[in-house]
């Protein structure tokens, strides 16, 4: 089956009609899950070929990028960068007018500043923390911010997508939870895979240790909440252990990865952080007095 432009939208389903432009492997999970939802959807991509399985599901191929941006009054575009949002959608930004753009395309903080003064249209910028699979379901979860009255007018349409925040009017603030939120994934998943391969180096298969690293980091997020308050309110009391004793540990967790005569660039940043706290005054303070560090002061 080819991608050929079909008839407009069927608009009797009760649903707002909403627009996906971009159909790689999230643009088209998020036409899915709301065609799976009974939207009407109209779908766009730059390369055909892409739309043959939304299609035989219901969805509506546009001809051209401003006749999918005229069939609905919300627009979804999830693209590679920026830079493309910008390319698909610049010849059209007057069609934009009247309806509301929501970009879940990743991007940095001021980039989502710079498209919603850019589009002419109510901006909504968007973080998919999930993976195409899980986009439909309660587990998926998405951050948002932009134009408040244009994210209530399309709050159900766009909780079809999986758990909807909106963070305010700062369209940057999305994107910002989202670099962020990533960060804590590669730091825990970086912890993961040099743990693996120091017991790996033993012999230890990483599916053996995934369930205790799975079980340790079920800890940790209960460290998080509570230092998370320390952090707020400027003061470490070291109720649990000190930066001192952490930075003990973490010297075996470097010499164990030399025995072992695996890389040791992880776990000897890590060290290096904790010394720089420790020399900036914090031996005494809980792990939470890092932040000294990560905020450029210490
Ligand atoms: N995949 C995930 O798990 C995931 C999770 C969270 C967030 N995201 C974010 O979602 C966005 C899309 O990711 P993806 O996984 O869907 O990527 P992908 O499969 O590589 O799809 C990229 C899409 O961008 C389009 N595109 C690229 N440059 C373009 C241009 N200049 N003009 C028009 N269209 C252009 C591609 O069109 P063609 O088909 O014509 O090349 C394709 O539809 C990214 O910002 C990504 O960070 C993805």
């Amino acid at each position: 089956m080819t991608s050929t432009p079909n008839a407009a939208p069927n608009t009797d389903l009760g649903n707002e009609p909403v627009t996906v432009i971009g159909l790689g492997l999230m643009g088209r999970a998020l036409a899915a899950a709301f065609l799976e939802a009974g939207h009407p959807t109209t779908v766009w991509n730059r390369t055909p070929g892409r739309a043959d399985e939304l299609l035989a599901r219901g969805a509506v191929l546009a001809p051209s990028a401003a006749d999918a941006l005229r069939a609905s009054p919300l627009i979804v575009v999830c693209l590679s960068d920026a830079a493309a949002v910008r390319d698909a959608l610049g010849a059209h930004r007057a069609e934009l007018a009247g309806r509301t753009l929501v970009n879940l395309t990743s991007g940095t903080s001021d980039e989502a500043r710079e498209l919603s003064t850019w589009t002419s249209g109510d901006y909504v910028d968007g973080a998919i923390m999930a993976i195409p699979e899980v986009i439909g379901r309660p587990e998926a979860f998405l951050l948002f911010s932009g134009a408040p009255k244009a994210f209530e007018r399309h709050r159900d349409s766009l909780g079809r997508l999986g758990n909807a925040t909106f963070f305010g009017e700062d369209p940057g603030l999305a994107s910002l939870y989202d670099v962020a939120l990533l960060g804590v994934m590669w730091g825990t998943l970086n912890a993961f895979l040099h743990g693996a391969a120091l017991l790996g180096a033993a012999k230890v298969d990483a599916t053996t240790f995934a369930p205790f690293a799975n079980q340790w980091v079920g800890s940790v997020t209960g460290f998080v909440s509570a230092y998370a308050d320390q952090i707020d309110r400027g003061a470490y009391p070291a109720e649990d252990a000190t930066l001192e004793t952490h930075l003990a540990t973490m010297k075996y967790l470097v010499r164990e990865s030399v025995a072992a005569g695996i890389d040791t660039d992880w776990p000897a940043r890590i060290q290096a952080l904790a010394e720089r706290a420790i020399n900036a005054g914090h031996v005494g303070s809980s792990y939470a007095g890092l932040i000294e560090v990560f905020r450029g002061r210490a």
